[in-house]
């Protein structure tokens, strides 16, 4: 089981549980996620989600083996592959969303944050966006959010340079709303979600819409597009070389490119 769902007091909880693989998403595990959200998206009796990894590690984003072995479609196929759905179902899902950060948040493990309506960031987590390293490019609309949430420049090291950044610079660049120690993240988070069981679910619903507002459809554009070249990318000698030298344990070598 990679994926833990469980419905408790009014939250829908996803977890993601690969501890040995640091948590890396595979294609079933996307489903299992997009599946997920739009059940709690029909269940009446679930008020809010919340999104949640292992100790120390939230997610180590996309699975390399899957990404050399399993890339998504290209062109309009792409669009129904496993990770597009997830990305659309946590787009379209109009229940509150919190994410606990547990710890390591990289790739989509940092892109989907900027898709939660509440982010919880354990003191331990570290986030990085590597995908230039990789031979990618910025994917989950991040390429239209980060710079509007940090400015050009700042977003230019988070995404060119692919620049760790700390649970602090998170809050301050409004990716998080806070910092809690380690063993306090999750039951924090819990409590923010459990919060909306006293909350009207219809003016809830309306407010979040209203929040996403004209975005929203900026937003799913721009996912298309990011989506049509990363599909190509992964396909690019420059991703190979990056992809075999991560399960090589050596730096790549970019300097035949
Ligand atoms: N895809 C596939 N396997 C992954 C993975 C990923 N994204 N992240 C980690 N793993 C695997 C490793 O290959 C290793 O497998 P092994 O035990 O069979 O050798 C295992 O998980 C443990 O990872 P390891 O790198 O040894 O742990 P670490 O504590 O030294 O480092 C990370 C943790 C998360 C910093 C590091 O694994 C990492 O950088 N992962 C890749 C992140 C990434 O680039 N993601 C894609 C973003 S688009």
């Amino acid at each position: 089981m990679t994926i833990k769902t469980a419905t408790l007091n009014g939250v829908a909880t996803i977890e993601i549980a690969r501890p040995e693989k640091k948590n890396a998403l595979t294609v079933a595990m996307y489903q299992a996620m997009s599946d997920a959200l739009v059940a709690a998206k029909a269940d009446p009796a679930v008020r809010a989600v919340l999104i949640t990894g292992q100790p120390g590690i939230f997610t180590s984003g996309n699975d390399i083996e899957d990404f050399m072995s399993r890339p998504p479609g290209q062109g309009s196929d792409s669009m129904e592959s496993p990770v597009f759905r997830f990305m659309r179902a946590l787009l379209d899902c109009d229940k509150p969303v919190v994410a606990a950060v547990t710890g390591g948040a990289i790739g989509i493990g940092t892109t989907m944050l900027l898709h939660c309506d509440f982010v919880y960031v354990s003191d331990e987590a570290r986030l990085a966006m590597p995908f230039v390293a990789l031979g990618l490019v910025p994917e989950f609309a991040s390429s239209l959010v980060v710079p509007q949430l940090m400015g050009h420049r700042r977003a230019a090291e988070k995404l060119l340079l692919g620049d760790p950044f700390t649970p602090e610079q998170a809050v301050e660049c409004g990716i998080a709303n806070a910092v809690l120690p380690a063993g306090e993240v999750v039951n924090h988070a819990r409590r923010v979600a459990e919060r909306f069981n006293s909350l009207p679910p219809g003016a809830v619903r309306e407010a979040k819409q209203l929040m996403r507002g004209p975005q929203h459809e900026l937003t799913v554009n721009v996912i298309r597009n990011e989506g049509e070249i990363f599909g190509r990318r992964l396909r690019s000698p420059e991703a190979m070389e990056a992809f075999q030298a991560f399960f090589q344990k050596r730096k790549p070598d970019f300097s035949k490119f």
